[in-house]
């Protein structure tokens, strides 16, 4: 990372006569823009016709980067094959669960198990990597882009292939994987690894093991393409750090643990939900996975938008004034070390034409490039942040495994969802000043006061050890319902819910009652959607229902106390359980809070600390520090103060 603040945003020059490139770098010089990514949608201009490579205008672009002192995120232009190659290879197209293949004529139209797209993405990654290995402008390798957007999953032959080559290697043998998917149900035993298939269109509901077990595989397949490609660059630019972008947070397809181990930096996209009520709360949320994936260093925000996108259909809602300052510095408070947006220089075709950039269709004489330019300027002058650290003394964990697996249609309730209560829980944290990390369950927790689970539906022998070990060793831990339900194959764990965590919890349920209406707790609290019939067996009853069963538990194992709650309380009682196990675990906010005010602390390898006040309401706050200073915010501003 370097030892300023990242700043710029996808360049794409092709899209342009080369007249327009002179203002672009001028201007990005007046925004302070240093860092851009180039070339991510090139492959088609890179390489025209198969074989036949043209770098006359990459070489251009690159050159006048490097001498106005801005240095490139350079892509491997891999995540949209031109039109010969489907025109060449259709047979490496992505095929969907009803067996419709998917054409080109948009973006990343491609079989991730196919070997021709392989063969072909090396190779053009290969040639720009020797093309450009010495270049002064290249930074960063930016691998592809967006990794399984939108073709994570493909049901082709080729993937079936692939599918039980990847289960072989998870299976011992045949019977292990028959006893894994519980396939004497419904009849589905299998007796030869060749009648295993995707989980394609089937006349009822699939085999969870099945569905669970190839959402793995394609995520594995996508993280095996991006080794393919970094292990190329490795060897002809080893100096070279490479990343690609996450969309941690706001897209499960991909288990982004898995990606990020392979990171040398972290990088992610972020965009707002305009329709959300409090967008900038799961801004927040994206952050935090992302500086938890990067394990606690600072990261890199690939895209974020300067104000509205194209694609929140029916009405995509542009960003009021300071917003965009808003958002960045966000990013910024809770670990980024570059601000980058999609993209430069917004469209004047294509798809993305409505899409809002750097440079808008009106000018630089405009509010965006206005905003901008001041952003540009203000980042240069916090270049002290870079590098520092948020340090979380909370941690709150998600896999991505138990949330495929309870995407499986066939639940006590499909009104549960279990990235929506992540975010709720997280929003909890997010209005008491506390910062998060979002943590893996099998991850190193010794560092945390407090782990929340909000709701992990499936967890590992390992994962399930591990939070355990955490409470015995003086942990504080906080468990929702449907949580610990499972085991890793998605079998039910046996003799009372949830099977994982009886000991820890002191309760074992054994029935589940989803609730059509809100129900009133002893407490006067509500809980919503979700009821069990639970029994304390060593843990103590802090609310109940009119039955007088428990809603609330709370237990003490080993050195820590593991609380449990049986039904989704509503957003009031649930930061009032949040703040009760906070101030169990000794947790403290970043500063005094103000509601809407977002507070955030960096401290450096030395000791100093940046406090990050963000006003995200209409009304002037003051924040009180922790030293007990008082730090004025005005109505939709923000502030960075030592502390
Ligand atoms: C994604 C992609 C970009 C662009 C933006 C905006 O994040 O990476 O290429 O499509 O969305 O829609």
């Amino acid at each position: 990372m370097p030892d300023v603040i990242a700043y710029g945003g996808d360049w794409n020059p092709e899209q342009w006569p080369e007249e327009t490139w002179e203002q672009d770098v001028a201007l990005m010089r007046e925004a302070g823009v240093n860092r851009v990514s180039l070339g991510i949608f090139s492959w088609s201009l890179l390489e025209p016709v198969e074989g036949v490579f043209e770098f006359g205008w990459l070489d251009r672009a690159m050159d006048l980067l490097a001498v106005n002192g801005i240095r490139a995120n350079l892509a491997t232009p891999t995540a949209s094959p031109p039109p010969w190659f489907a025109d060449t290879y259709p047979e490496a197209l992505p095929v969907d669960a009803d067996g419709r293949r998917l054409y080109h004529g948009s973006r990343q139209a491609f079989c991730p198990s196919s070997p021709i797209y392989k063969e072909k993405a090396l190779r053009i990654a290969e040639q720009v990597a020797l093309r450009y290995r010495d270049h002064p402008a290249l930074a960063l390798w930016h691998v592809h882009n967006e990794y399984g957007c939108h073709n994570a999953r493909c049901y082709c032959d080729a993937s079936a292939a692939a599918f039980r080559a990847w289960l072989r290697s998870r299976y011992a043998s045949l019977d292990e994987l028959n006893d894994a998917w519980g396939t004497a149900f419904w009849s589905q035993h299998y007796s030869d690894w060749a009648q295993i298939l995707p989980p394609r269109a089937t006349p009822s509901f699939v085999n969870p093991g099945q569905l669970l077990d190839f959402r793995r595989f394609s995520s594995d397949a996508l993280v095996e393409l991006y080794l393919a490609e970094r292990e190329l660059l490795k060897q002809i630019t080893p100096g070279v750090p490479a990343t690609t972008n996450l969309m941690a947070g706001a897209h499960w397809d991909m288990d982004c643990w898995a990606f990020a181990a392979e990171l040398d930096v972290v990088s992610t996209d972020h965009y707002l939900i305009g329709a959300r009520a409090e967008p900038h709360i799961d801004l927040a949320f994206a952050a935090d996975y992302a500086r938890s994936l990067n394990g606690g260093r600072p990261w890199l925000l690939m895209e974020h938008s300067t104000s509205a996108v194209n694609w929140q259909q029916p009405r995509n809602l542009a960003k009021a004034p300071g917003e965009l300052r808003r958002n960045s510095l966000a990013h910024l408070a809770r670990g980024a070390d570059g601000i980058m947006f999609f993209q430069w220089r917004q469209s004047r075709a294509g798809a993305e034409k409505w899409h809002s950039a750097m440079l808008p269709h009106a000018g630089p004489d405009t509010k965006i490039f206005r905003e901008v330019k001041a952003l540009g300027a203000e980042l240069a002058g916090l270049a002290d942040v870079a590098g520092s650290r948020v340090e979380a003394e909370v941690a709150l964990l998600i896999d991505h495994s138990s949330v495929w697996a309870q995407d499986h249609p066939a639940q006590p309730s499909s009104e549960l969802d279990p990235v929506e209560e992540a975010k709720r829980w997280h929003a909890a944290l997010w209005r008491a000043g506390i910062t998060c990390d979002i943590a893996h369950p099998e991850g190193d927790l010794s560092g945390y006061r407090l782990v929340l689970v909000p709701q992990l539906y499936l967890v590992s022998d390992a994962g399930a050890a591990n939070l355990e070990e955490f409470a015995r060793r003086g942990g504080v831990v906080l468990v929702g319902p449907y949580s610990g339900i499972v085991d890793e194959h998605d079998r039910v764990r046996l003799g009372g819910y949830p099977g994982a965590w009886r000991d820890l919890l002191g309760v074992t349920v054994e029935e589940f009652f989803p609730l059509a209406e809100p129900i009133r707790l002893a407490s006067g609290a509500t809980g919503r959607l979700w009821s069990e019939a639970a029994r304390v067996t060593t843990a103590k009853v802090l609310d109940t229902y009119a039955s007088g069963e428990p809603a609330w538990t709370r237990n003490e194992f080993g050195d820590g106390v593991a609380h449990y709650l049986t039904t989704l309380l509503d957003d009031a009682a649930l930061a009032g359980v949040i703040g009760t196990v906070c101030g169990e675990a000794g947790v403290e906010p970043a500063a005094g809070t103000v509601p809407g005010v977002e507070v955030v602390r960096r401290t450096r390898a030395d000791g100093g600390s940046f406090l990050f006040a963000i006003n995200h309401t209409g009304e002037d706050a003051t924040v009180t520090t922790r030293d007990g200073r008082t730090v004025t915010v005005a109505a939709g501003d923000a502030v960075v103060v030592p502390g």
